[in-house]
C-alpha cells in the first residue's frame, strides 16, 4: 500500500455575511410582525406568542458572531427569511457546483497540480442541491478531470469520510489523486423563523487534494497517519426532505423539511463519543493524545470543541490546540474542520501530528491524524 498525504486545501467563501445584531433584528421583526398579526388569538391563550432572539445568547450558548451566505437580501427580508438564488438554466454549473469549483481549483494551485493529474473527484457534503446528475460528475467536467466522481452525504462528517475513501483509493491504487470537496449552502435547509437554531448554520466550499507521498511536487504536506470513521443511529439532528415528500399523506409540515435538532441533548452524546473515538484512534497508532500539536475540529459549537479537546490533550484548549472559525463562518457542516485546518497549518513543523476530525447527524464523526513533512 501507498504513504497518502493530504497535499493541498481549499477555500471558497461567499461575499456577503451577515453579523448576529443583524440575524436577530430580522428574527425579532418577524416574531414582532407574527405577534401582532396573531394578538387576538394570543390574547384569548389559542396562540402561544413568539420569543425575541438575543445575539448576548447566540454567543454564549455558540460562540457563533457571524456568518457567510450566498444570499443576504432573502435571509434578511422578515417576510422571506431564506437565502433567495437565480433558477438557473440545466446548460449552466448550478451554483453547488460553482462553490465546489472555486475551492477545488485552489486546492490543486495549493497542491502544485492541475486537472489532467487527478483521476477521482469526490463531493462530500450535507445538502446537496439534486439527486442527480451527480454534482461531482458536474464538477469534474467544469475542471476538465478524466476519470470519475460521485457524491457522499453522511451529513457534517462527510468530509472525513471522504478523506477515508479518497486515502483508501490512493492507497490501493485505484486512482492517482484525489479531490475531496465539501460544498455547503446550509443556509438554504436552515429554519430562519426558529429561535433555538436560526444563527446555526452559514455556506462555504472546501477543498483537499489526496495523493502518494512520495509523488507529490507540494511542500505544504500532511502525511495521512489513519483514518477512522463511526456512525450510530440518531434522530437528534434530522431533516425530513426529500423525494418523497409530495408523496408523503398527509403532508409533513413546512419546518419539518428543513433542518431540526435537540441541541442539548446532541451536544450532551456527541461529546463522548468523539472524545472516545480520538483517543482510542491515537492510542491504536502509537500517538499519546497528549502530544497531537492541533485539532480541527468540526465547527459546531465553541463549548463542545473545547470539551472534546480537554478530553483528549487532559488540559484545557486554547485555540492554538483547536482553533476557531465558527465564530466568523458559523456552522458550515462538512467544510468546518477543513477551513479550521486551510486557514490553521502552516505553523505546524515537520513531524507535528494534528487531527482533523469532523461528527454530526447520523450520528457520524470521523477522525483523520496527519503528520506535518
Ligand atoms: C443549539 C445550542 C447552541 C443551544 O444552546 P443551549 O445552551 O443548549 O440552549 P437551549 O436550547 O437549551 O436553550 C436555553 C434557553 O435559551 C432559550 N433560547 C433558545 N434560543 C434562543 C435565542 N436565539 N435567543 C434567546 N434565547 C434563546 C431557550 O428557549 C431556553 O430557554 P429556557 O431555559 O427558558 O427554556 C447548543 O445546544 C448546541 O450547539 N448543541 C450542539 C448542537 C450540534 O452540535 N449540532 C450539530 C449540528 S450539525
Amino acid at each position: 500500500m501507498k504513504r497518502v498525504c493530504i497535499s493541498g486545501s481549499g477555500l471558497f467563501t461567499p461575499a456577503e455575511s451577515i453579523s448576529n445584531d443583524e440575524l436577530v433584528a430580522a428574527f425579532n421583526a418577524y416574531v414582532e410582525n407574527h405577534n401582532a398579526e396573531n394578538a387576538t388569538a394570543i390574547a384569548a391563550g389559542a396562540v402561544e406568542p413568539l420569543q425575541p432572539s438575543s445575539s448576548e445568547f447566540i454567543v454564549k450558548a455558540s460562540g457563533i458572531k457571524a456568518r457567510y451566505t450566498v444570499n443576504k437580501a432573502g435571509v434578511l427580508d422578515p417576510k422571506v427569511m431564506r437565502p433567495l438564488i437565480r433558477n438557473r438554466g440545466d446548460d449552466e454549473p448550478s451554483l453547488l457546483a460553482e462553490m465546489a469549483v472555486a475551492a477545488a481549483q485552489q486546492a490543486l494551485q495549493n497542491a502544485g497540480r492541475e486537472a489532467k493529474d487527478v483521476d477521482m473527484v469526490l463531493v462530500a457534503c450535507s445538502n446537496l442541491q439534486r439527486p442527480y446528475p451527480a454534482i461531482a460528475v458536474e464538477v469534474q467536467h467544469y475542471l476538465g478531470i478524466q476519470g470519475y466522481g460521485y457524491d457522499m452525504n453522511v451529513a457534517c462528517a462527510s468530509a472525513a469520510f471522504g478523506v477515508q475513501a479518497a486515502v483508501d483509493a490512493v492507497a490501493g491504487g485505484s486512482a492517482r489523486a484525489v479531490l475531496v470537496i465539501s460544498p455547503e449552502i446550509c443556509t438554504g435547509h436552515l429554519n430562519f423563523r426558529n429561535r433555538d437554531c436560526h444563527f446555526i448554520f452559514g455556506d462555504a466550499a472546501t477543498a483537499l487534494l489526496v495523493e502518494p507521498l512520495d509523488t507529490a511536487v507540494s511542500k505544504d504536506r500532511f502525511e495521512v497517519l489513519g483514518t477512522r470513521l463511526q456512525t450510530q443511529f440518531s434522530n437528534n439532528i434530522r431533516n425530513n426532505f426529500g423525494f418523497l415528500n409530495a408523496s408523503e399523506q398527509p403532508p409533513r409540515p413546512w419546518n419539518d423539511v428543513l433542518f431540526h435538532q435537540e441541541g442539548r441533548k446532541v451536544f450532551k452524546e456527541v461529546v463522548p463519543m468523539v472524545a472516545e473515538l480520538l483517543n482510542s484512534h491515537l492510542g491504536d497508532l502509537g500517538i499519546v493524545p497528549s502530544t497531537v500539536r492541533r485539532f480541527w475540529l468540526h465547527q459546531a459549537n465553541l463549548g463542545m470543541n473545547q470539551l472534546i479537546a480537554k478530553r483528549v490533550l487532559g488540559h484545557e484548549p486554547g485555540t492554538d490546540d483547536a482553533p476557531v472559525i465558527l465564530d466568523e463562518y458559523a456552522n458550515t457542516s462538512s467544510a468546518g474542520s477543513v477551513i479550521a485546518f486551510h486557514k490553521y497549518h502552516q505553523d505546524l513543523k515537520a513531524g507535528d501530528v494534528g487531527v482533523l476530525c469532523a461528527f454530526g447527524a447520523g450520528y457520524s464523526a470521523g477522525s483523520v491524524v496527519l503528520r506535518r513533512l
